[in-house]
């Protein structure tokens, strides 16, 4: 397959790309799309056999299910059933933007969606191409993180070629997404409200609303037997192997891991703060990705250092930790799972 690139302004939107790209998902194929978050590999909702083409694509488990992508507050209502009050009220509060409700499944949406849940994720997303595209294809849309499984997800267009170059219909190329990190994941479906995964609306924010809301530890048996779906401990993974740190105090001692990986003659890469890069000038005999000045800035380059490290074809990646309140979780999150689960 010919994957086409469509290169789209987000904010002078041109309607003939997205009539093209809308036009194959109302068709059953496969367009990768940027939303706020981190690209989306879409395909209709409501259409089992495009969204088996998702699993197809990406070489993601059937076991794993998908976030169904709505335009509007109201279409909540055509995927889901037994929607709660709290559930418009979180609606209202965050979309569009990077939260995902776990609600129950409504008939619209096949089971192959929530890989035979009663459950569906859905969220609206706030990019104006995402938007856009899920009002002119008029069904929900369907759409995982656009990368090959376990792979880190893509940021960039050019990450989603570099997975899925020849395996789906289209790219819409709007550019780098903002938030870098994908969207919270909250289960409204048992008694207490419970972040399956920490994502781009922090826990703080959520609690303002649901004071009884609670994170799922992060690690437990149930990853490793893959029952809670999505949440493997091995994922966004880069080729290299990642020596994690819990935050930046252990910068120094960071430094002084990678020296002695290079004297074993190892390629090492190293992902640091801009401000850290210039109290060091150069470390010896590394490679360096610079994540900016803030957390917000490392969530959003994360994906893209781990991918460009890789590129480098270095045979380490030293990486540490934020904070964890804001961002901070959702960072520490994904770095422990490119580590798989391993903390120096
Ligand atoms: O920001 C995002 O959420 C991005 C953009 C494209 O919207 N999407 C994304 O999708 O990250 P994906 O498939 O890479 O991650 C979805 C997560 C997985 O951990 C999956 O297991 C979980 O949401 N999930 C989806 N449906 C679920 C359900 N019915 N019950 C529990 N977890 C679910
Ligand atoms: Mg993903």
């Amino acid at each position: 397959m010919n994957t086409q690139v469509f290169h789209v302004q987000p904010d002078a939107i041109d309607s003939a790309s997205i009539q093209a790209a809308a036009d194959i998902i109302r068709a059953g194929g496969l367009v990768a799309f940027p939303t706020e978050t981190v690209y989306g590999l879409g395909a209709n909702a409501t259409d089992a056999a495009a969204v088996e083409g998702i699993f197809a694509a990406k070489e993601r488990p059937a076991t794993d299910p998908i976030i169904v992508h709505i335009a509007a507050h109201d279409s909540l209502s055509q995927i889901a059933i037994d929607i709660p009050e709290r559930a418009w009220q979180l609606a209202r509060a965050f979309w569009p933007g990077p939260l995902t409700l776990i609600l129950r499944r409504g008939p619209a949406i096949p089971a192959t969606v929530s890989a035979g849940r009663a459950t569906v994720a859905v969220r609206m997303p706030a990019h104006p191409l995402a938007q856009a595209l899920i009002t002119a294809a008029g069904v929900p849309i369907a759409a995982p993180s656009a990368n090959m499984f376990s792979r880190p997800s893509a940021t960039t267009a050019a990450h989603v070629l570099e997975d899925l170059d020849g395996r789906i219909a289209m790219v819409l190329d709007g550019g780098p997404t903002s938030i870098g990190l994908e969207s919270t994941v909250l289960d409204l479906t048992g008694d207490v409200p419970t972040v399956l995964r920490p994502g781009g609306i922090s826990i703080e924010k959520l609690r303002e609303l649901l004071p009884d809301v609670t994170a799922r530890e992060q690690f437990h048996e149930a990853d490793i037997s893959a029952e809670a779906p999505g949440q493997l401990i091995r994922h966004y993974s880069p080729r290299a192997e990642m020596r994690l740190y819990e935050t930046q105090r252990d910068f120094k001692k960071m430094l002084m891991g990678t020296l002695q990986e290079t004297l074993i003659g190892k390629r090492v890469g190293i992902l640091l703060m801009s401000y850290e890069i210039a109290q060091v000038e150069s470390v010896e005999g590394a490679e360096v990705f610079d994540l900016g000045p803030t957390p917000e800035d490392a969530a959003k380059h994360l994906f893209a250092g781990l991918r460009e490290l890789d590129a480098r074809g270095v045979d380490v990646i030293f990486a540490h930790g934020y904070a964890r309140d804001g961002i901070g979780n959702a960072i520490w999150d994904r770095l422990l799972r490119a580590a798989e689960g391993k903390v120096q």
